[in-house]
């Protein structure tokens, strides 16, 4: 990492620890630890990778308000229907927005993986990919057993590790009764059609 990187990792850090509450700001620390090391493993850019784990969820504590009205004064971000329907999926988003406008030459790779990361998407890209892993395995998340969570790490690709949390996700919503997003079933189905026969 060279200096620039690393000052502007430390400086997004300090603005999502004034910006969120300690548990986010925790949860969001502990999404880098796990972006890192898949960063590593699958030989991604790493400043690319930090700067999308420490932003990711700089608005998901926004209110509905501040995030459609961040959404709609910017033309980076075409909400989807669906999305508009439920506008907190769009945290992602409008962090997206932001980040981009104090980093005006911000990686298209940083902004799609935080647009993205609530429902996942084809246009994710592999930090969208890692993003989506780290935010779902790192440490601190109950909502997943050790057998789960050992399930995931021990796939060979980015790809089949989303894929897997999606099976898992979309037993979740469904048991709930809860809507799946367009663009997270389009992932799932281009995912099922490139690693067919290794979704188990
Ligand atoms: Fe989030
Ligand atoms: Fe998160």
């Amino acid at each position: 990492m060279n200096i620039l990187k690393k000052i502007d990792y430390i400086t997004l850090k300090e603005i999502v620890k004034n910006s969120v509450s300690d548990k986010r700001y925790q949860h969001s620390l502990r999404t880098v630890v796990s972006i890192e090391k898949l960063a590593a493993r699958f030989d991604l850019n790493r400043s690319e990778a930090l700067i999308a784990g420490i932003w990711h969820d700089y608005a998901r504590e926004w209110n509905e308000t501040a995030i459609l009205e961040t959404i709609k004064s910017s033309k980076l971000i075409t909400p989807l229907k669906d999305e508009l329907l439920h506008p907190v999926l769009l945290h992602g988003a409008a962090a997206a927005i932001k980040l981009k406008k104090l980093i005006p030459d911000l990686s298209q790779n940083v902004f799609s993986a935080i647009r993205w990361h609530t429902a996942g998407s084809t246009e994710m890209g592999k930090i969208g990919y890692a993003l989506f892993v780290s935010d779902f395995i790192e440490e601190g998340r109950e909502h997943i057993n050790s057998e789960e969570k050992l399930a995931i790490e021990r796939k060979t690709s980015l790809e089949e590790m989303v894929q897997k949390i999606l099976s898992l996700n979309f037993c979740h919503l469904e048991e709930q009764g809860r809507p799946i997003l367009k663009s997270s079933i389009s992932l799932k189905n281009y995912l099922d059609i490139v690693f067919s026969g290794k979704n188990d």
